[in-house]
């Protein structure tokens, strides 16, 4: 991360310390605030930061609306790790291991409810336009979660229907963020929506990166159930591709592994990362993520402003490609 960087990680850190959530009762507060602080990249309101600072400086006065996608993205957490039997996140126990399923549902209510009145702060005449685009962002996360979790039961996934379902479940909420970002920073329509856009796939980029680490990653680094993908058969790009380009033993086995009811998780696990591992399946999904993050930055490279105001954002969207966390 660059200087600038860290230094907007450290303003929204202090202005979400500075932000009261609620006292009592103290078991719908504390799990908020043990979410929040358990830390995380903040790419979200970095992207609302970094979109308005290509049209004005004063980054300071948006942090709060910037925090409402940020505590709207931990609230998606919150709730998907029950959906997805998650035990860690950011490297410590998920809200409902540590409390309970139904601690974790209602102190995620909370923050749905708290990131809207964050949001409340941008000026009365952009109010209606954020709020819209916000809703149709969060319904969209929504619809993308649930055909997640449809595809957990499917056999039949096709590239074009994953990507879809990536777009929705994650791609979004970075490509809103952005426009929030934009919009605050008075850009022109058009240069809101080209960067919507190059959050959209940088958000693809990113997921696909996401699924990557799930299996390859290191899990001190990655604060994630490394194979948790796997154990509840997800249909991400990996596995996609593994049932496209496997055949013989390695397909027979595949097929078995997903149909298994009763197993080992370490050898589930282990076994199907050998299949990826021999059919190449680690390069295929590197290619792809690598073709939406040069997308991406075509876009970035297209808005109209000079490409010194735009250096910030190249650096941070490297720092997403190379991560390890
Ligand atoms: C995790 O998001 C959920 C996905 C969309 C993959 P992040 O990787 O941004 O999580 P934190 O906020 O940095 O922990
Ligand atoms: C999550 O996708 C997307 C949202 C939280 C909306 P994942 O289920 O892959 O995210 P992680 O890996 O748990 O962070
Ligand atoms: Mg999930
Ligand atoms: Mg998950
Ligand atoms: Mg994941």
């Amino acid at each position: 991360m660059t200087e600038l960087l860290r230094q907007y990680t450290e303003l929204l850190n202090k202005e979400l310390t500075k932000f009261e959530f609620g006292k009592h009762p103290r078991e719908l507060y504390e799990p908020i605030r043990y979410i929040m602080d358990l830390g995380g990249k903040r790419m979200r309101p970095i992207l609302a930061l970094l979109a308005y600072k290509l049209f004005r400086d004063d980054v300071a006065s948006i942090l709060r609306p910037a925090l409402a996608v940020e505590v709207f993205h931990n609230f998606t957490l919150m709730h998907d790790d029950i959906m997805d039997n998650a035990p860690l996140r950011r490297g410590q126990a998920t809200v409902h291991e540590k409390w309970d399923n139904n601690v974790a549902i209602l102190s995620g209510d909370t923050m749905l409810v708290k990131a809207y009145d964050l949001l409340l702060e941008v000026p009365g005449e952009k109010l209606p336009g954020i709020i819209r685009s916000f809703n149709q962002c969060a319904v969209e996360v929504c619809e993308g979660q649930q055909i997640d979790m449809n595809f957990e039961k499917l056999d039949a996934v096709t590239e074009a229907d994953y990507i879809e379902m990536i777009r929705l479940k994650t791609a979004v909420l970075l490509g809103f963020s952005l426009e929030l970002g934009a919009v605050l920073g008075n850009a022109s329509v058009h240069d809101a929506q080209l960067l919507k856009s190059f959050g959209e796939n940088i958000g693809i980029g990113f997921q696909l990166k996401d699924d990557l680490l799930d299996v390859y990653g290191d899990q001190a680094k990655f604060g994630k159930q490394v194979g948790g993908d796997i154990i509840a058969n997800k249909k991400t790009f990996l596995l996609i591709q593994a049932l496209r380009v496997s055949t013989g033993d390695d397909k027979r086995q595949l097929e078995n592994w997903l149909m298994m009811k009763d197993f080992d998780t370490d050898e589930k696990v282990e076994a199907v990362k050998g299949i990826y591992d021999r059919n190449g399946i680690r390069e295929l999904t590197d290619q792809k993520m690598n073709d939406y993050f040069r997308l991406a930055l075509k876009q970035l490279s297209d808005l109209s402003l000079p490409d010194s105001r735009k250096q910030t954002m190249k650096d941070f969207a490297d720092y997403l490609i190379a991560r390890e966390n």
